[in-house]
């Protein structure tokens, strides 16, 4: 079995729920507290060694690209400042090896993960999706760790899993699980958005996937749904052949593509944070007595 080195965010949306702010900014440099999303997205790689990343991107998101890159200028500033905590900070910046490729083409998430097939060709790769921030619980393992170690103990593909139930049930991809053990799950089948009757289970993907070395090669077979073409329709092919697995999340699951999941995960991690958390606190609980 190959080994586990690599990893694909797809960030090439344009962001349009968010204009104006993403008309100048790509979506993926929103910041949450301090921080964009995209680089709390490439940092819950460390947690599986995982350093080389590809950045599936949309044109003119130069701005992600020096994001990830030196600033001499400023390190060398801070440093000189003696204000060694913020030069650790916009040095952790560029620790990551990043890649850049363009999505030219709105054709779906598979078309978005073809886009870095010349980094990966048949490697197996990690996927996490760029609008999707997982921030584990104090002493649990991360997920997207759980899902490495699942395929490198089994070689099968992996996708992450929550429940979710009434409408939420057609937002998502939904799994047919046929049994689990030990809290991995065997999945046989796939379906993408199905309608509240259709659902196999109450189990949607979410945006975390440990994808084989198969997988690259099966995206490049696919015949598309009008424009787009489906991931959905890989892992299908893969629960029908016995080689998918799933595991169920325990991390916090904030969806910053979305407005009120956005305001979430900055009041949230705004509560978290050693510099500013008591004082959010004392002034949530204030502001709570006049709503
Ligand atoms: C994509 C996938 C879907 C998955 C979801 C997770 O959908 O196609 O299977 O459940 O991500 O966020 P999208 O949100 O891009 O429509």
């Amino acid at each position: 079995m190959q080994k586990l080195k690599k990893a694909i965010i797809p960030a090439a949306g344009l962001g349009t729920r968010f204009l104006p702010i993403t008309k100048a900014v790509p979506k993926p440099m929103l910041s949450v507290l301090d921080k964009p999303t995209i680089q709390y997205i490439a940092e819950e790689l460390i947690s599986v060694g995982i350093e080389e990343i590809i950045i599936v991107v949309s044109p003119d998101s130069g701005v992600i690209e020096k994001h990830f890159g030196e600033c001499e200028a400023l390190e060398q500033r801070l440093l000189l400042d003696g204000k060694q905590k913020l030069y650790e900070i916009a040095k952790n910046t560029h620790r990551f090896s990043v890649k850049f490729v363009v999505q030219h083409e709105a054709n779906g998430l598979a078309g978005a993960i073809l886009c870095a097939e010349p980094y990966i060709k048949d490697e197996p790769f990690a996927l996490l999706l760029g609008d999707e921030l997982l921030v584990a619980k104090e002493g649990d393992k991360p997920c997207i760790k759980t899902l490495a170690e699942i395929y490198e103990s089994t070689g099968n593909s992996v996708i992450a899993t929550m429940e979710v139930f009434g409408d939420d049930v057609s937002k998502y991809g939904n799994i047919g699980i046929e049994s689990e053990i030990d809290g991995v799950i065997k999945v046989n089948a796939i379906l993408e958005k199905p309608s509240l009757n259709e659902a196999l289970s109450n189990n949607a993907i979410i945006g975390r996937y440990v994808l084989s070395g198969e997988v690259m090669g099966m995206l490049k077979t696919l015949k598309p749904h009008g424009s787009e073409i489906y991931l959905t329709d890989v892992l299908d092919k893969l629960s029908k052949d016995g080689k998918l697995l799933a595991s169920t999340i325990t991390d916090d699951r904030y969806d910053v593509g979305d407005k009120f999941g956005y305001i979430k995960a900055n009041v949230e991690m705004a509560l978290k944070s050693q510099e500013i958390g008591q004082d959010t606190k004392e002034y949530i609980k204030e502001l709570a007595k006049t709503l």
